[in-house]
């Protein structure tokens, strides 16, 4: 659908923040969650197609299948982007579509549809910034250990090449892994995730296996002529007055991937700490060689900070192993649906940290976002909620360039409503609403906003 000039979202006169030149606008979307057609064209089967079919682990038992129809609804998606004037659009390649059981030959189906989604966009002047790994593990490969097993890590940079084969001519921008943390908290050790594993020390396993899959891919993609390769953490400062309870989060969320890829080694505290569930025995001779190889820029993934205080007797959060003392209590903030709270001055307060402690690696958002509960009134949707996060947030950001961050740009989460994992299609992230039963899609007053937002560079 196109936007007629009347439903322009009328911004407030509160001063224009202008973002520096060239600053990139845009949004992201990840494979399993809008696609579906999960089983068309010679897709094999994800962890997540098993997972969201196990009874209890998704959130009214939704499954992928459908999504947001996106595989065919492609061209008016991109139609829409354009509407919105969107300079990038961030997607995740689905593996199993590219190999449908993890290793071998493409299947060149597969890859035709992203081959017809990249001409799209750049028909309608999108760049494109593909994400190569957002979760969707191909059965097979579980089968096998998944993330636990180090083979998982060789037959990703096999599928990396491939991919690269035939996009790189079109694809400037490659980001390896999504969220390596979720892969291996909430999928190897809290069971919270696809495929739904839960033992505190198969998270560290699946964290170095990830971050080998990472650096073996950087090397593939170089090898094919890439040139700006990053990588995409989930990162949260972590707030509260203990010390010591606030670094051994920090470094459980934060520094176990930061230190590998940017410094070439994992923080000693960490591997200290996790030694009574793990011997570590799965780094091997030259490993922390291929993880910090240089990257190129670092994908930054803000949603909320962590507040931490020390508690006698609380048991470990199984997403957090070794984290029993350690209480995690609701601070005095907004709360999206998600439950997470409003807290915009964590993202300056990140980036101006990720900016001086790992200096010379450009960031960009590559997420950032929130979900309401939005109601549809006359074909409207006035999500004041999610305007004022992504305002609040804009803000923040502009604020940690000022003191010094090295920050490119900005990608809503997300570009449409999506299947939100376990969550199901309960929680609304979109800045454009999706009628499920209908596929119809209408740009909220965030979206609205936003493009006002990308027209004038600013705020
Ligand atoms: C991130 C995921 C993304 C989406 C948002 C809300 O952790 O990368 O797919 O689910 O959270």
């Amino acid at each position: 659908m196109t936007m007629s000039a009347e439903q322009s979202y009328v911004l407030e006169d509160s001063g224009v923040l202008r973002f520096p030149e060239g600053f990139v606008w845009g949004a992201a979307t990840a494979a399993y969650q809008i696609e579906g057609a999960a089983r068309e064209d010679g897709r094999g089967p994800s962890i997540w197609d098993t997972f969201s079919r196990t009874s209890g682990k998704v959130h009214a038992g939704h499954t992928g299948d459908v999504a947001c129809d996106h595989y065919h609804r492609y061209p008016d998606d991109v139609r829409l982007m354009g509407d919105l004037g969107l300079h990038a659009y961030r997607f995740s390649i689905s593996w199993p579509r590219i190999q449908p059981d993890g290793s071998g030959p493409a299947n060149p189906r597969g890859l035709d549809f992203y081959d017809r989604l990249v001409d799209e966009l750049h028909g309608t002047g999108i760049t494109p910034i593909v994400t190569l790994y957002h979760w969707d593990l191909p059965q097979t490969l579980e089968d096998r250990g998944g993330w636990t097993n180090r083979e998982t890590a060789e037959r990703f940079a096999e599928y990396a090449a491939i991919v690269h084969a035939r996009l790189g001519d079109r694809v400037e921008t490659w980001t390896t892994l999504n969220e390596p943390w979720c892969s291996a908290f909430l999928g190897y050790a809290s069971g919270i995730h696809a495929p739904g594993r839960s033992e505190p020390g198969l998270g560290f396993a699946a964290t170095h296996h990830l971050l080998l899959g990472h650096g073996l891919a950087v090397k593939a993609l170089r090898a094919g002529g890439a040139s700006r390769i990053g990588i995409t953490l989930n990162l949260a400062p972590v707030l509260g007055d203990d010390g010591e309870a606030a670094s051994i989060v920090d470094g459980l969320q934060n520094r176990i991937f930061l230190d590998p890829v940017l410094r070439g080694k994992y923080p000693a505290d960490v591997v200290e700490r996790a030694g009574r569930f793990t011997d570590w025995s799965f780094v091997e001779d030259g490993d922390l060689e291929i993880i910090g190889q240089p990257v190129d820029l670092l994908g930054v993934n803000y949603y909320h900070p962590q507040t931490v205080a020390a508690r006698t007797g609380e048991p470990a959060n199984p997403v957090y192993p070794g984290s029993e003392g350690i209480a995690f209590p609701r601070p005095d903030a907004p709360r999206t649906a998600m439950g997470w709270p409003v807290q915009p001055s964590g993202l300056t307060d990140l980036l101006v940290r990720l900016s001086r402690d790992y200096p010379g690696t450009p960031l960009i958002i590559t997420e950032n976002g929130a979900a309401f509960d939005d109601v549809v009134e006359d074909g409207r949707i006035h999500d004041a909620g999610r305007l004022s996060y992504l305002d609040g947030h804009l803000r923040a950001a502009h604020a940690a360039i000022e003191a010094g961050a090295d920050l490119r740009g900005y990608l809503v989460w997300s570009l449409l409503d999506n299947f939100e994992w376990a969550e199901g299609y309960g929680k609304r992230f979109g800045v454009v609403h999706v009628d499920y039963a209908t596929q119809n899609r209408t740009p909220k007053d965030s979206a609205l906003w936003y493009r006002d937002v990308v027209r004038r560079n600013g705020l």
